[in-house]
């Protein structure tokens, strides 16, 4: 299998676009089309909220996750946490962005926020000081949020 089959799109940012502490559209146009390619995996027959997320590792590649719910609710895990914790299971464990988009099946994607707790996931592995999340309506309508100000006073250490 090639390492593409494992959900990674290699090279796909540049050194520079890496490197900028600024949010880079290109990037986050990026990250919003492959989120809505994952939206088209979600397996949730019971909300019919399909959603998609695509996190940007630190080693430069971008791991995508969908919703996957269960019949014993509590079982389900959100878009995010797969994206990331997809990351995290292949050695990457620091973040630089995440783009999120989700909607009821059939209706227009409207801006769709993480949950809580994939917002304390987020503190666990997003890249100090420099992690943005794009809620997306399309590639080119979205927000660009800090964890700071959708999770403040988060609980990082004990
Ligand atoms: N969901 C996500 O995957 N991410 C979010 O940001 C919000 C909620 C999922 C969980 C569940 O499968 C469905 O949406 C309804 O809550």
């Amino acid at each position: 299998m090639g390492e593409d089959s494992n959900n990674m799109n290699k090279g796909v940012i540049s050194e520079k676009q890496f490197a900028d502490k600024e949010p880079d559209k290109v990037v986050i146009k990026k990250l919003i089309n492959e989120a809505f390619k994952a939206r088209k995996m979600a397996y949730a027959p019971y909300s019919e909220f399909l959603v998609g997320a695509a996190a940007l590792g630190s080693n430069g590649r971008i791991y995508t996750g969908c919703n996957i719910e269960n019949v014993s609710f509590s079982a389900t895990i959100c878009a995010e946490r797969t994206a990331m914790f997809k990351g995290v299971s292949d050695g990457c464990d620091n973040f630089k962005y995440i783009a999120i988009v989700g909607a009821k099946n059939g209706e227009k994607v409207e801006f769709c926020y993480p949950c809580g707790i994939c917002r304390q996931v987020m503190v666990e592995f997003a890249c100090d000081g420099d992690f943005y999340i794009i809620v997306a309506r399309d590639e080119d309508d979205y927000r660009v949020h800090t964890l700071e100000e959708l999770l403040p006073g988060a609980f990082d250490r004990f």
